[in-house]
């Protein structure tokens, strides 16, 4: 983005799909399946599709206002945005918190995107066959406990994701992103299909949809606002400096819609697709990050042409992992580059080794240093613990308090164009709703 020189996105749909390469990712099928499985289930799902209507809508659009109004980098935007209105100068550190979680999430990311690497590998090859439920375990179990193996796949992809950014051609892949995205509906949707024909798709729906609210503890919540903050990939900044390259005759609102039921329809597809598979076969749903490599693969190993469905299937999440990572990276790199005399291939190179090395130490949480503990939690779950329960949701916050207490009306009528009736709305909803969820949240949460 920053070799575009605040050119702006030709049309509504171009920005759209570049919001929607960033927020459309791992978190949508890896995280969100894990989580629900984890946290029992309905009562998690619907807290947080809460939250995604209650706090992400407001966040995003809080978000891209102050990156339309500031046209520059989120630490930039936010200096100049507070000064124009009599704030003081530390409203920036939202900004650079936002780029500290963005570096923090993608050293996991990364992990997670080698495994889909590896997946796509083992759908090629044909590994996954045939297997039954234990084999397919075994062979997750066996990738786990091999540190060269995590390292190898982890490595392949932070260089492809270094390559991508270094050589600035994001802007291409947003293109494919056109095509990849249907496509990844579309299996999902074959998924979905063979869970109903499974036979355990009721026991999937009731799952997923009908509340045991004595599951329901402050943990459970703050992990659900938590997940509705990674999967629209808010509190970092990031859609922030996707609104610098937002045209003014955009609508916020109806855009943030847009791309937040595309996300969310894909989170909840890859939920109706894995459970079937789950209960289907006896495992357990709170399995943990592997969920969707013990679950997925079965399915795949297993139905006719799943193994070109598998392929493809992986394939694709690689690569909306991948426009994820990129759009991870690119806040730490425009920092160097702004900041330093690094040129675009050096600050890249930098970063990139710099989220690699605490990539390795999330990968080796899995195997050899899996009883070394921050808080009571291995390194990996550390990171996304970090990041998600509590940097991203305090940046956030500091997004939309920014934005509903300290920017002239005008302006907000400005970025808005709603009616009176409209602005009024918006207020109760940036003013005291979202920022009331996210602390009310994130307090239960701690205790
Ligand atoms: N939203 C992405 C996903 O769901 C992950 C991400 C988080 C990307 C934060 C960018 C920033 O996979
Ligand atoms: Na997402």
């Amino acid at each position: 983005m920053a070799k575009l020189a605040h050119a702006q996105w030709s049309s509504r749909m171009g920005f759209v799909l570049a919001a929607a390469g960033s927020a459309v990712g791992l978190g949508n099928i890896w995280r969100f399946s894990y989580m629900t499985g984890e946290s029992g289930g309905a009562a998690f799902v619907l807290v947080y599709l809460a939250c995604v209507a209650l706090v992400g809508l407001p966040i995003l659009v809080a978000e891209w206002m102050i990156g339309r109004r500031g046209q520059k980098n989120p630490i930039n935007t936010m200096a100049d945005l507070a000064k124009q209105n009599g704030k003081s100068p530390a409203w920036a550190l939202i900004g650079a918190s936002g780029v500290l979680a963005a570096f923090l999430i993608l050293s996991f990311y990364s992990v997670i995107g080698g495994w889909s690497l590896n997946y796509t590998l083992g759908s090629v090859i044909g590994t996954f066959n045939g297997q039954d439920a234990d084999s397919i375990a075994d062979l997750f179990g066996g990738m786990l406990a091999s540190p060269s193996t995590l390292l190898l796949w982890h490595s392949a992809f932070m260089l492809l994701v270094v390559g991508i950014v270094a050589r600035g051609v994001t802007k291409g892949l947003e293109s494919a992103a056109r095509l990849m995205m249907p496509a990844l509906i579309v299996l999902m949707l074959i998924l979905v299909g063979y869970g109903v024909a499974s036979g355990y798709f009721g026991e999937t729906l009731a799952f997923m949809f009908r509340p045991d609210w004595s599951a329901l503890t402050g943990g459970v919540v703050l992990a659900a606002m938590g997940q509705a903050f990674f999967t629209l990939s808010l509190g970092m900044g990031i859609m922030m400096a996707y609104g610098s390259y937002l045209g003014e005759d955009v609508n916020l609102i109806s855009t943030a819609r847009t791309v937040i039921i595309l996300d969310t329809a894909i989170a909840l597809l890859a939920g109706l697709a894995i459970f079937p598979i789950v209960f289907a076969n006896g495992l357990g749903a709170g399995e943990g990050p592997g969920l969707i490599f013990v679950t997925l693969p079965l399915a795949f190993g297993n139905m006719a042409g799943g193994t070109i469905l598998g392929l493809m299937f992986f394939l694709l999440l690689t690569f909306a992992a991948l426009t994820s990572a990129i759009s991870l990276l690119e806040p730490a790199v425009e920092m160097l580059e702004e900041r330093t005399s690094l040129s675009r291939v050096m600050a890249t190179l930098v970063s990139g080794i710099a989220v690699w090395l605490l990539g390795v130490a999330a990968l080796l949480s899995f195997n050899v240093w899996s009883d070394v503990l921050l808080f009571g939690l291995n390194i990996f779950d550390f990171l996304d613990t970090f990041t998600s329960k509590v940097l991203l949701p305090l940046t956030g916050l500091g997004a939309i308090v920014f934005v509903a207490w300290c920017f002239k009306r005008e302006s907000v009528e400005a970025e808005l164009g709603l009616s009176a009736t409209g602005i009024s709305v918006w207020n109760i909803i940036a003013r005291y709703v979202a920022p009331a969820g996210v602390v009310i949240v994130f307090v239960t949460g701690l205790i």
